[in-house]
């Protein structure tokens, strides 16, 4: 984070950046997308009206992982106009967390009404084959801290904010019944976030399954707190890329989690379509 005061420096940031992108013709859409690992398929049914790279946008990270495209894209998708982050920012890569959900306090500062978002995750529960996809229902944050630390300010968010329902129910209601429509299995459960970017260890996978996750991975959790606090309605589904089964637990290698989170794409691009048509008519 920059100097000067923490709390009005973080706001003024954000309305900087916000206003270079309102500048560019940003700012009308209602629907924020956050594209996860290997999930960037969506873009290819996006019509693209604007788009514009993270390093023209004041005070956006970078993204580094090479195989994430730092672009900021809004469009039409489906007959509803979407902001969609290709690309996202970990704590591991050695951004802060507050650094992390800038982007998203900048999306909420133009407008946007609700958040989706997508990850590659490891499955905990048995019964979630690779390459399934979950839908979350809640967390368990593992993560070395957390985006709302130090002074709060009260223009973007409360001190205390609720996590009740940090998943949106309508949303994951509208999730829930765009798989059934289409077919699609859709499991549900707890997202574990950990700080990465090592896997975990066998004990590690038991110490998580007895927390109550069912799905584990590096992301998400901060933007989902960043939400609660700006009131920000979110839903969140992962990719499950890998078996994390302690008893038999085969080496993971990034290349397999990124080829499986590939295979998956498809049916998280069909669901993520047929939310936002199922959104059509919402502002
Ligand atoms: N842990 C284990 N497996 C995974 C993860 C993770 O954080 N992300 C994707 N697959």
């Amino acid at each position: 984070m920059g100097s000067g005061t923490p709390v009005k420096g973080a706001r003024k940031r954000i309305g900087i950046a916000a206003s270079v992108l309102r500048a560019a013709g940003f700012g009308e859409a209602s629907t924020g997308i956050v594209l996860g690992t290997g999930l960037g398929g969506l873009v290819q049914h996006l019509e693209v009206e604007r788009e514009m790279a993270y390093t023209e946008i004041p005070h956006f990270p970078e993204a580094t992982v090479e195989f994430h495209e730092g672009r900021l894209l809004q469009g039409m998708l489906d007959g509803h106009r979407v902001v969609v982050m290709q690309g996202r920012f970990h704590h591991y890569e050695g951004w802060s967390l507050q650094e992390v959900v800038f982007p998203v306090q900048v999306l909420h500062a133009l407008g946007v009404r609700r958040l989706l978002l997508s990850n590659a995750a490891g499955a905990i529960q048995p019964g979630f084959p690779k390459g399934s996809l979950m839908l979350l229902t809640d967390h368990v944050d593992l993560l070395p801290g957390t985006p709302l630390i130090g002074p709060n300010d009260p223009e973007l968010g409360r001190r205390f904010p609720d996590m009740g329902r940090a998943y949106d129910p309508g949303l994951n209601a509208l999730f829930r019944q765009a798989a059934t429509d289409l077919g699609i299995v859709l499991q549900e459960g707890v997202y574990a976030a950990v700080k990465g970017p090592n896997l975990e260890t066998p004990a590690e996978y038991r110490m998580l399954r007895t927390l109550g996750a069912n799905a584990v991975g590096m992301s998400t959790v901060p933007e989902v707190i960043a939400c609660a606090h700006l009131g920000l309605p979110c839903a969140a589904v992962s990719v499950l890329t890998d078996a994390c089964d302690p008893d038999h637990l085969e080496p993971v290698d990034i290349a397999d989690i990124i080829a499986t989170a590939g295979r998956a794409e498809p049916l998280l691009v069909a669901l993520f379509r047929e939310v936002v048509k199922k959104m059509e008519g919402a502002v």
